[in-house]
């Protein structure tokens, strides 16, 4: 027993708490069967407020404490809650809790409802204000993933963390290839307290991880990308250019194909271009875009150790899109690259996946049945870059129309402010972490799937992994602890041990 209901409306219900109870914000409480969550906490009092401060004035100026009688009568904290979850129904409650109603904690029977399907993304426990339950929490993937999600959350908060947790409960699960770009190499391998940890890690990464970076020590494959493999409209993601340097793009494009970039490079003009200038504009553009320059004798060479020329990095788009199909999480080490180039390669990948998906679904292309095709996800950090302005891409696209053919986002970002509410609303999971600057936590807010309005306070004070999970395929928005991702590996590794132990002292008959 915690508190009894003793007003309020059906935003707000006033309980007042027992004097040896301490409700937190964010606690989740139990009033017959409707869920309840606190979202304030006040000071209450039977007397006036003129009493209570000459009492004080006397205690604080030495006149001696004044006692008050049955001080636990007379005083009180007033807690605030919403209703969230009605849990014999199943539905959100429409009603209130009969008045001065007796509630009390939350207990792990309370959460049967959350299906325990372990095909799903896991995420972590459920935790009520800032205790954890022993219930954890998995999200349908495939659904999840092709309605996109959004982690927005100030830097320190566990963004990375929740990310590689999710990751790894997708490893080997078919139904979800991964494409992360990963801007601190931070994803597939690392040492902490001398242990290794990383994707690479999991019992099931051999097949189903793959590792790309520039310069791979013994570890992970080339990410080299031919320039025979970019297209005119994949360097429009990433620069801006005047309409003539467009057509002149197009042109050489129809007349030379994939040699497009080598024959600009080369000093020659495709058919129906009359301006020079335009095109040295155009081959500067285009050397600096993709780190190249060109010798004397006309040989393109590449400077940087992205983009290559000759035979090298032809297929690595395409074994990339046919892992990805494959239900694999591909991990692109851009550590070491621009912003620029990161986006460059993501849209040169994504592109490939939304068209082949789209073809598939529209039943243009062979071999293929869409029902079969994996849901293929980007993960991008800092979303708001290419989210945000309004030139259009393939991010924008895929946001607005992924979920048709199979193709999904997870946003990453600390300014969700910053990406146009249009597509914020097509963002259907929001895995909410901590977040201090009220403009950002008011954009989450209005674009959150349940109605989080009475929720800033109790978003401003998440602790590290603390999270929100407002989804339209969650029912309430459900209070979570994400796991910490090297107990998850750890974890792992004491279960493999275990069932050694267990092969090791098999009897033989
Ligand atoms: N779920 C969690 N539980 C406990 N600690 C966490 C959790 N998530 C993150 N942390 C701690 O916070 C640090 C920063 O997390 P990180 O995921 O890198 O944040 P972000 O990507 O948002 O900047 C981690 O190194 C870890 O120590
Ligand atoms: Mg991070």
């Amino acid at each position: 027993m915690v508190g009894q209901i003793i007003g309020g409306d059906y935003g707000e219900i006033w309980i007042r708490q027992r004097s040896d109870a301490m409700v937190e914000i964010g606690e989740l409480l139990i009033a017959n069967d409707f869920l309840l969550q606190v979202f304030d906490l006040e000071y209450g009092s039977l007397l006036e407020p003129r009493d209570l401060a000459r009492m004080s004035g006397m205690q604080l100026e030495g006149m001696g404490a004044v006692n008050v009688k049955e001080k636990n009568i007379r005083n009180y904290i007033l807690v605030k809650a919403k209703p969230v979850f009605d849990l014999k129904n199943k539905t959100l409650p429409k009603a209130l809790p009969g008045f001065f109603n007796i509630l009390r904690n939350v207990k792990e029977e309370d959460f049967k409802f959350l299906k325990k399907d372990d095909s799903g993304i896991y995420l972590g426990k459920v935790r009520s204000g800032s205790k954890v339950l022993n219930i954890p929490l998995y999200l349908e993937g495939k659904e999840v993933l092709r309605h996109h999600i959004l982690i927005p959350a100030t830097t320190g908060r566990g963004k990375s963390n929740l990310m590689k947790v999710m990751l790894w409960s997708l490893i080997g699960k078919n139904y979800a290839g991964i494409l992360v770009l990963d801007a601190h190499n931070e994803y597939y391998s690392y040492t902490k307290n001398a242990k290794k940890y990383g994707l690479k890690e999991h019992p099931d990464a051999k097949n189903n991880v793959m590792y790309y970076t520039p310069n791979p020590q013994g570890e992970g494959y080339t990410l080299k990308i031919n320039i025979q493999n970019v297209r005119p409209h994949h360097l429009k993601e990433i620069m801006e250019f005047t309409s003539a340097q467009e057509d002149a793009m197009y042109l050489a494009y129809r007349e030379w194909k994939s040699k497009w970039i080598e024959e600009i490079l080369k000093g020659n003009i495709p058919r129906g271009i009359t301006n020079e200038v335009t095109m040295a504009v155009l081959q500067r553009k285009i050397q600096v875009a993709l780190e190249l320059v060109v010798s004397e004798s006309g040989d393109i060479i590449p400077q940087g150790n992205i983009f290559s020329a000759g035979d090298v990095g032809k297929r690595t788009i395409k074994d990339i899109v046919e892992q990805l199909d494959d239900g694999k999480i591909i991990i692109l080490d851009t550590s070491t690259m621009s912003k620029d180039l990161e986006i460059l390669i993501a849209s040169m990948i994504m592109s490939e996946i939304f068209e082949k998906h789209k073809r598939c679904k529209e039943g243009r292309a062979n071999n293929c049945i869409f029902e079969e095709l994996p849901v293929v996800s980007v993960v991008l950090e800092e979303a708001p870059r290419v989210l945000g302005g309004d030139k259009s891409n393939i991010f924008k696209t895929i946001a607005r129309e992924g979920r048709k053919f199979n193709v999904g986002m997870i946003a990453i970002t600390q300014l969700p402010s910053m990406i146009p509410r249009e597509i914020m609303a097509n963002l259907n999971t929001k895995l909410i972490l901590g977040n201090e600057t009220k403009g950002e936590r008011d954009a989450i807010i209005s674009s959150a799937p349940q109605d989080l309005t009475k929720d800033s306070k109790m978003i401003a004070s998440l602790e590290k992994g603390e999270a929100i999970v407002s989804s339209i395929f969650t029912k309430f928005a459900v209070p979570v602890k994400i796991d910490l991702f090297e107990d998850v590996v750890d974890e792992s590794r004491h279960l493999t041990e275990e069932n050694r132990k267990r092969e090791r002292i098999k009897p033989l008959f």
